[in-house]
């Protein structure tokens, strides 16, 4: 049987940090009306970065990869799959993957190619390159989460405009005899993709719609609870294993509270909740490598734990991967 490991880890935060004190200022110059004490109480969110307006999805791609590419001591051209996970990629086409394989200076020709799953879009692209190794299709994966979310927001609407940021993750993964990714479990259900979306797209060389973000709140939050647990218990399942055996909770980043109910359900205490909504605000596709990268390298998860990677997102889509670090 192949497995498929992951050998490394590496994140990159664009340098522009603003904190809850900086938007507010930002968006009461603008007339809006927000507060540190509204977001932090909502979200928990305290801070995020926003890239610069000539930074695009693949330069913050580019440096998360090029973190993992160290850490992991293998050099760019030993990557035979790259999957980019983004809603915000550098143009219509090509992908952010192929931009990115550019950037890094491979040139064997490997596949590369972008997964457009919103904020879910990392335990899709992670299944789907995990997948590609089982079947013997690549040995060693880049998988990225990367987003310029910053580009999609209106910034005359507060209900949306604090809560996200900019960033990418990444993570290598190699074939291997032992495991590796456990299970996955990934789901999609598009009656609700009004809820989450950015309905403006570009026609006849003009935008056509909204192309910033929407959201019922409310509403995402409700099924997002619901349907983290359910993936989670059908992952666990697959792989035979129950909540006791999980080390770390990693679930998408995007609400304090969302997190600490789904810590909660699988009866994990809240130290054992990776948090980096904080600091990063939801940065989409980018949050779990990002939360992931920045556990690794603080020390908290250590090879052979055992960690619950939760996406949930626009579409509306979801799922969990299982991996055993
Ligand atoms: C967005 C979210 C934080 C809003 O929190 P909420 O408790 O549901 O708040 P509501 O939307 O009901 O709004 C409550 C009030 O706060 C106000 N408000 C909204 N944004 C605000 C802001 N930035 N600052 C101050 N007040 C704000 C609203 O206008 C509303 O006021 P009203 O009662 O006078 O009408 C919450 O719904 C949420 O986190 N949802 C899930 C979002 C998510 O996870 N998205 C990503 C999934 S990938």
């Amino acid at each position: 049987m192949i497995y498929s490991r992951i050998v490394s880890t590496g994140s990159y935060l664009p340098p522009r940090r603003l904190t809850n004190a900086d938007l507010t200022a930002e968006l009461a110059a603008q007339g809006i009306e927000t507060s540190d004490e509204w977001i932090v109480e909502r979200t928990g969110i305290h801070a995020r970065h926003f890239a610069a307006p000539d930074v695009t999805c693949s330069d913050l791609a580019h440096q998360a990869s090029l973190q993992a590419l160290a850490s992991s001591g293998l050099q760019a051209a030993d990557i035979d799959l790259i999957v980019v996970a983004t809603s915000t990629p550098d143009m219509v086409f090509p992908s952010a993957a192929t931009i990115l394989q550019h950037k890094l200076g491979i040139t064997n020709g490997c596949p590369a190619f972008d997964v457009q799953a919103v904020c879910s879009g990392f335990v899709y692209a992670l299944t789907v390159a995990d997948s590609l190794i089982k079947t013997g299709t690549a040995k060693r994966a880049l998988v990225v989460g990367a987003e310029v979310f910053s580009r999609i927001l209106d910034f005359k609407d507060r209900t949306t405009c604090v809560l996200f940021g900019d960033g990418a993750g990444a993570v290598i993964l190699e074939a291997s005899d032992t495991p590796g990714i456990l299970a996955s479990d990934l789901h999609a259900d598009g009656r609700h993709k009004d809820i989450l979306c950015v309905p403006g797209t570009v026609s006849g060389g003009q935008v056509l719609g909204d192309p910033t973000l929407k959201m019922d709140g409310p509403a995402v939050f409700k099924l997002a609870v619901g349907v983290l647990e359910s993936a989670a218990r059908a992952t666990l399942a697959k792989a035979g294993k129950t909540d006791a055996d999980i080390d770390w909770l990693i679930p998408h980043q995007a609400n304090i509270r969302i997190m600490q109910s789904m810590a909660k359900k699988l009866k994990m205490p809240q130290e054992k909740l990776i948090v980096t909504v904080d600091q990063h605000g939801n940065t989409s596709a980018a949050s779990i490598p990002l939360a992931l990268d920045s556990a690794v390298r603080s020390g908290k998860i250590k090879r052979g734990d055992t960690l619950m990677l939760e996406g949930v997102g626009g579409g509306f889509t979801w799922g969990a991967v299982l991996v055993q670090y």
